[in-house]
């Protein structure tokens, strides 16, 4: 009977051991997507924010009363970040919609940037990126989407690893920021950083450099979200999660561009900064 027991409680240790082992696990590296409201806060004009199909899409407003933002709860070390995005149709001159990864750290901050630049109704829509090393930037690049964002939602990820930043549009990697520490270049790799997004009017330089106005006669304008997705380092965690080289996002397929992708890149570098609409030359490289 001692025995028995001993023998039994001992297994439901073992047992015990392993799923406290699997809900860490899927603390750290969760199963997605979420809900907006289970890994992300509104942090600019709530009547702003509306939630839709039960938390699991937003809808942004801007008018002339204020644009809106939110952000994530945690900040992450290293990961993946995604989400699908219906950008504002029609005259959308003016507005910008900002979906970004930021360390929050005033004037060493580390930021990877995607801007979406509205445009004339017809007119292709303009994504900025840019990307932020210990407080020093000015490396934007754009190019004009090859699809109309606002038609559909699209997806829109930062992959973000010890050997690259990837941002990608669907499945298109648009920029690649390598780690080139080893050439001197300094990389993000110490500061969490945030999921941010907000919806604005900068009117003053998003379009055609400001020569664009917004048009409020078209307000109120909408942006359309949905498929959160986070997985990485959530900071404060677990301590040595981030140096971990057996996060998913820091595996052999994704230190590089698999061929597909850099075949892709070299298709955004060479012809996707010129022409719109260009589906078949997206057809002609895939
Ligand atoms: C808007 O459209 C104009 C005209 O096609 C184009 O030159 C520009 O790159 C587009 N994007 C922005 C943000 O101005």
């Amino acid at each position: 009977m001692a025995t028995l027991a001993s023998f039994s409680l001992r297994n439901s240790a073992v047992i015990l051991t392993l799923l406290y082992g699997l809900t860490f696990l899927f603390s750290v590296v969760s199963a997605r997507p979420a809900t907006f409201l289970q890994d992300f806060k509104v942090t600019w004009s709530d009547s702003h924010v509306k939630q839709l199909d039960g938390g699991r899409a937003i809808q942004l407003v801007l008018d002339q009363n204020s644009g809106c933002g939110f952000a994530s709860k945690s900040k992450y070390l290293f990961g993946r970040v995604s989400m699908k995005i219906k950008l504002v149709p029609g005259d959308s001159a003016g507005t910008v919609t900002a979906f970004y990864m930021n360390s929050d750290t005033d004037n060493i901050r580390d930021e990877l940037d995607f801007e979406f630049l509205g445009n004339r109704s017809g007119q292709p829509y303009t994504v900025q990126t840019n990307v932020y090393v210990h407080g020093k930037g000015d490396k934007e690049q754009r190019i004009n989407l090859w699809f109309d964002p606002s038609a559909d939602f699209h997806t829109y990820s930062i992959l973000w690893n010890h050997h690259h930043t990837v941002f990608y549009v669907d499945q298109v990697p648009i920029r690649v920021f390598k780690n080139n520490e080893a050439r001197g270049i300094p990389f993000p790799k110490s500061q969490p950083m945030g999921v941010f997004s907000t919806l604005w009017e900068a009117d003053d330089w998003a379009t055609r450099g400001g020569l664009e106005k917004i048009n409020w006669s078209k307000s109120p304008f909408y942006a359309y979200y949905k498929d959160f997705d986070i997985e990485g380092c959530a900071v404060p965690g677990p301590a040595n999660c981030a140096s971990n080289p057996r996060n998913w996002w820091e595996g052999a397929n994704y230190q590089q561009l698999n061929a597909v992708e850099a075949r892709r890149y070299r298709w955004i570098v060479h012809v996707g900064k010129k022409s719109y609409p260009n589906k078949a030359v997206l057809v002609d490289i895939s």
